[in-house]
């Protein structure tokens, strides 16, 4: 019998999960809407509604799965990478729980995390597969041969493919964060209206930085010829530039699978949530034959649930850490 107390607080998500013998039994998620406000993460506020959120959330987890704290196997935690003082209150939150109630400490890579959400609920794919990482702060192409054996074969030399969205999202003057938004206008846009350019990059990296500025002198252009511009077609060029950035993500995709005869293909992190890129995945099932594997969206932006299911992993490895364990803003597999 295993119960796993998880914590996660890289971002502006507190998210609490419990996982009883692999199965997620809560997974509370405590946005933090304070941000809307700047168009992006303040990592300072993060910190403090982390604060003010984190003891609520334990409360309302363990409440929801029924769980007494005295009943609790080991306590897991987001280690990095994300933001220092947001992994802060999280690191030093399970830290206390763990020493007060003498339980083992759980230490989880966020990103192998977004990975391992696909073995929270069935079909659950087999090692090895290739796994497409997007999120705010990554875009990576992982070869997942174990639970804890990961490699990364290819990723963004610069942007992600969220900022990506999310500055986009910005030209428009849409509020951050902008990728749900573009995702929602893009249903009723048309994805060839507006054509972009495909960075040419060598291998399997990824590049979003040039991307995002022609879109800048894209609509820059435009609104000169028309102000008017954005309000008259803000469907089309959702549309459009979505299209282009699934196009980007699923080139170079098709490409590792190549490179490594692997035909179990997975998505994770915030940008699998995006509608358009599931789309396209799926079509790619009858084209080429891939076994697809989508996390639920819950599973997909930021939550505790996939670091839980990571902490049991490791807890069913006996891989512990101890109290002198410290956050790590940037943290490799
Ligand atoms: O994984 P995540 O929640 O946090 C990080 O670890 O970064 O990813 C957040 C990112 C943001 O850039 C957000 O705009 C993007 O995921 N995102 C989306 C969608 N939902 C979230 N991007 C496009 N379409 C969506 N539906
Ligand atoms: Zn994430």
């Amino acid at each position: 019998m295993s119960v796993i107390l998880a914590i996660e607080s890289s971002c502006d998500e507190t998210s609490v999960a419990v996982c009883i013998n692999g199965k997620i039994t809560a997974n509370v998620i405590a946005n933090q809407t304070i941000h809307e406000n700047y168009g992006g993460v303040i990592p300072e506020l993060a910190s403090r509604v982390h604060q003010q959120n984190i003891v609520p959330a334990v409360q309302q987890a363990l409440a929801i799965a029924k769980v007494n704290k005295n009943e609790l196997s080991g306590v897991a935690f987001t280690r990095g990478p994300g933001l220092l003082g947001a992994l802060l209150v999280g690191v030093s939150f399970a830290k206390s729980f763990a020493l007060a109630l003498d339980l083992p400490l759980i230490a989880v890579n966020h990103m192998q995390a977004h990975i391992l959400a696909h073995f929270i609920d069935e079909p659950k794919p087999n090692f090895p597969f290739l796994c497409l990482t997007v999120s705010g702060g990554h875009t990576q192409i992982v070869l997942v041969k174990d639970y804890f054996d990961m490699e990364i074969v290819g990723e963004t030399l610069d942007d992600a493919a969220g900022e990506a969205f999310d500055k986009t999202a910005k030209i428009l003057s849409l509020p951050y964060p902008g990728g749900p938004l573009i995702d929602k206008y893009a249903k009723e846009g048309n994805p060839l209206a507006f054509k972009f350019p495909e960075p040419q990059i060598q291998g399997l990296n990824y590049s979003f930085s040039g991307f995002k500025t022609a879109i800048l002198y894209f609509i820059r252009d435009r609104q000169k010829e028309n102000p008017l511009f954005i309000e008259e077609n803000l469907a089309d060029i959702c549309a459009s530039v979505q299209h282009s950035i699934v196009n980007i993500l699923l080139n170079k995709l098709k490409k590792a699978a190549k490179q490594y005869q692997i035909k179990q293909i997975a998505i994770a992190g915030g940008v699998s949530a995006n509608s358009g890129l599931r789309n396209a995945l799926l079509e790619q099932k009858e084209a080429l034959g891939w076994d697809i594997f989508i996390p639920a969206f819950e599973y997909c932006t930021d939550n505790a649930g996939m670091i839980a299911i990571a902490g049991y992993h490791k807890f069913l490895a006996g891989d512990f850490i101890g109290q002198e364990v410290s956050p790590m803003a940037r943290m490799n597999f």
